[in-house]
């Protein structure tokens, strides 16, 4: 492949200050969220990854202006009653988070899509999502009953419902709460874990009247939402691989400022303070829409551990670079409770114990997660991203301190979440 990259990286250590692009989860919801008031919305520090840009095509595709002007975008809209009916497929891309909650928001519009996406979200479970959508109603087909891409949605009336969530995920809930803002009735959502709450933050943001309280969410639909401004702070999901290296490469040190904290987002850290990193977190403002904090991270010795129960959704996307972090820790560490890693962008399971087992790390799988025995001096191999961002990010850090260089089939993927990803690691090598 085109963007295969040999990295041979001799005694690095990283040093500096690096500011994490925006907040992948938050940048899709500023764009959906904007495209659905009434107004001008205006986003800072906004995404520019691939994902987030599918969500702008397709937005623009149903016929919402949408500006973007570096890292600020612009949109204007006259409310979803104002969308047109798209005379092309809207293409999603490899972004789940798109194509998931465009189906609850797509599924109360008047109007007919089809969605599809790449390869990867063609095998990605949809009927988690279109099942409580027909339960409120909404008109979806796709390949094996809705299962899969492409999928075609017939927007109509819908009624709320009352939902317990099967599977922790911020994506489900979601799509059903965007489609509730359409329903007649109140929309109530259960989690017993409880998944990022971006989606719930961004409602009140933009005027919604919403309850939440002990994992349950509700709100009455017919609400107009308000245009208002949103600030996208760093992602703390590309801020992983950044903390992971810093604890992990000899003499380093990393300061990262404005990543995001969102409790059901930040149980890296949770993780990290239990390994004994040697971290220091301050947060910047407990009170704004999503709170910040500079994170400084420096080289640490570090303590294997048990990941399991409901930290997972709150470090869900960190796992593979947690795997990377355990093979350097001493002692065992035991992932469990995790079998939704299966169904993201690859199975997460089979892929980082496949890739980190070439470096000669002493890993293996279970059937919800995977058992790790550290410390182990990493050693150079080919290895694969399987098109997956986070696999791909894993392997370039995993080289930072393997004895020999590694390879890395693709790495274009990586702009799915972090176009910068290596800017950020070479201007740290510098220092
Ligand atoms: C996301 C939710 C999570 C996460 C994904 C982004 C979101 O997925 O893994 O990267 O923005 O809502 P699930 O909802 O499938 O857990």
């Amino acid at each position: 492949m085109s963007s295969t990259k040999v990295l041979n990286y001799r005694n690095p250590s990283l040093n500096g200050t690096i500011t994490v692009p925006g907040d992948k989860s938050i940048s899709h919801r500023s764009v959906m969220f904007g495209a659905i008031a009434n107004g001008k919305t205006t986003v800072s520090g906004f995404l520019l990854g691939e994902d987030c840009l599918s969500t702008i095509d397709c937005f623009r595709k149903l016929g919402v202006e949408i500006n973007v002007e570096g890292t600020n975008v612009t949109i204007t809209s006259e409310g979803m009653d104002q969308w047109q009916e798209p005379k092309e497929v809207l293409y999603t891309g490899n972004s789940g988070t798109t194509t998931r909650l465009m189906l609850g928001i797509l599924s109360g519009t008047k109007l007919h899509t089809v969605m599809t996406g790449d390869a990867s979200i063609g095998k990605r479970p949809m009927r988690r999502v279109a099942d409580p959508l027909r339960l409120m109603g909404a008109s979806i087909a796709g390949r094996e009953n809705g299962q899969f891409t492409p999928l075609a949605i017939q927007g109509t009336q819908l009624q709320a419902i009352d939902y317990t969530m099967p599977v922790a995920s911020a994506q489900v809930k979601s799509a059903i709460l965007l489609a509730g803002l359409r329903a007649e009735g109140t929309t109530i959502v259960r989690e017993k874990e409880v998944s990022r709450d971006h989606t719930e933050r961004m409602l009140k943001q933009f005027g919604a009247d919403i309850h939440v309280e002990n994992g349950v969410v509700s709100f009455k639909g017919g609400q107009q939402l308000e245009a208002t401004h949103v600030n996208v702070p760093g992602d703390i999901s590309s801020a992983a691989f950044f903390l992971v290296a810093g604890a992990i490469v000899p003499n380093s040190k990393i300061v990262m400022n404005n990543v995001g904290v969102n409790p059901t987002r930040s149980g890296i850290v949770d993780v990290l303070e239990k390994m004994g990193a040697n971290m220091v977190v301050t947060v910047d403002d407990e009170s704004a829409a999503e709170p910040t904090a500079t994170i400084t991270i420096q080289t640490s010795e570090l303590q294997g551990t048990t990941i399991e129960g409901d930290i997972i959704p709150r470090l869900i996307d960190e796992i593979p670079i947690l795997a990377l972090l355990a093979t350097q820790a001493t002692g065992t560490t035991i992932i469990r409770d995790a079998e939704e890693l299966k169904v993201k962008e690859t199975d997460r399971i089979t892929a980082v114990v496949t890739e980190l087992k070439k470096l000669g790390a002493n890993i293996e799988a279970t059937d919800d997660g995977m058992i790790i025995h550290g410390p182990t001096k990493l050693q150079g191999a080919s290895l694969q991203s399987y098109g997956d961002h986070r696999i791909g990010m894993m392997g370039a850090i995993a080289a930072l301190i393997a004895d020999s260089p590694i390879e890395i089939d693709d790495t274009d993927c990586i702009a799915v979440s972090y176009p910068t990803f290596f800017e950020h690691v070479n201007s740290l090598l510098e220092n």
